[in-house]
């Protein structure tokens, strides 16, 4: 349940000092190829050892690719790591591309199962900024499967983007709500849901979802609309916890707008920004048709917003970024969402 927060003020500075920092950058990033572009071919997730939610099976063919968009901090040599297995006992060579340009081709010789992933490396000079990295099947058995882009460059500016490279990409709405949303329901209707390449995003204010799993901080006590529930559940098959797992509400679907119809889902993966800082949370349950704009206590609590959930929230503005079909796995592996969330938001970065 949702409720209106009240706001106080005066209890930020203190909460800020508890939230965990999140790092901004890393030198390496890792680009997953069921993220990536790709023409004549499918992602799929029937061999295991793959990262992320799957990996890439290139169609039989010459000439299926797969492309990423890669981003280069300072001018200089960077490494392309490709990870692959090719169960056959055929290389599959493929040439690599940057901005167009083949770089190289190498063999992606047979690594002996399907199952067994291996990696190979391509270097090149690049010029800071971003570039596409394409990489084509040359032969009719088409490429290897491929797992993901692994990039490191000399400065780390191809890790996580921070909140001002994503708020920069959210300047302007294009709006696929039917109509709006409040944000608490003395308000009136105001707040759109808005459409990217790649995401969903709407700026509101965070009231505090305290559902689910009874703790010390959310329980009939603390909330006075608690309730042990929430929409989505752990793996297994427990409410979620939100003083402990960073979770953010959706709209309940409705003639406004129907979430599940744009690649959202539990567990989907949000980008939460506020007062220069990124926390990656999931979607963890779903609120009024009409109200937007909540999250779980641990996302306000890492955000340095006051998570109380009767005194507790914050006006915003918070910009919440939906990253489409993705999912985190499982639902309460925090560290896990992180760092998918980080190349999420660097590939949406690179793509808007
Ligand atoms: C098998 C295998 C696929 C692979 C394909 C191929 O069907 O299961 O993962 O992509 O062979 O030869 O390309």
């Amino acid at each position: 349940m949702r409720k209106a927060a009240i706001f106080t003020i005066g209890t930020t500075v203190a909460a800020t000092l508890l939230a965990p920092a999140i790092p901004v950058t890393a030198a390496t990033t890792t680009l997953q190829a069921e993220n990536a572009t790709i023409f004549h071919g499918v992602v799929e997730s029937n061999h295991a050892g793959f990262t992320g939610t799957g990996f890439v099976n290139y169609n039989n063919e010459v000439g299926s690719w797969v492309q990423w968009s890669i981003n280069v901090g300072t001018s200089g040599s960077v490494s392309l790591v490709f990870r692959f297995a090719n169960g056959t006992t055929a290389s599959r060579p493929m040439t690599i591309a940057v901005d167009g340009a083949t770089l190289a081709t190498p063999s992606f010789p047979g690594t002996g199962a399907w199952t067994t992933w291996t990696t190979t490396t391509v270097s090149s000079n690049l010029a800071a900024g971003t570039h596409t990295v394409r990489a084509t099947a040359t032969t009719a058995n088409g490429g290897p499967n491929v797992d993901s882009l692994q990039v490191t460059d000399g400065t780390g500016g191809g890790g996580a983007p921070t909140a001002s490279e994503l708020l920069a990409k959210v300047t302007s709405c294009a709006q696929i709500s039917n109509g709006t949303y409040k944000t608490d329901s003395e308000n009136s209707r105001t707040i759109p849901v808005c459409d990217k390449t790649g995401a969903v995003w709407w700026r509101a204010d965070m009231d505090i979802d305290c559902d689910g799993i009874r703790t010390t901080q959310c329980n009939e006590n603390t909330d006075c609309c608690f309730l042990p529930d929430t929409a989505f559940h752990d793996s297994q098959g427990r409410p979620l916890n939100s003083a402990q797992l960073p979770y953010v509400v959706v709209p309940s679907p409705s003639s406004t707008w129907d979430y599940r119809q744009f690649g959202i889902r539990g567990a989907g993966v949000v980008a939460v920004i506020f007062n220069n800082r990124v926390e990656y949370a999931v979607v963890g349950d779903t609120g009024p048709t009409d109200i937007i704009g909540e999250a779980s206590y641990r996302t306000a609590s890492d955000l340095g917003i006051d998570p109380n959930p009767s005194t507790g929230g914050s006006d915003g503005p918070v910009t919440y970024i939906f990253f489409k079909n993705s999912q985190a796995s499982p639902i309460e592996d925090h560290n896990g969402t992180v760092t998918q969330g980080q190349q999420l938001a660097r590939q949406f970065v690179n793509n808007n």
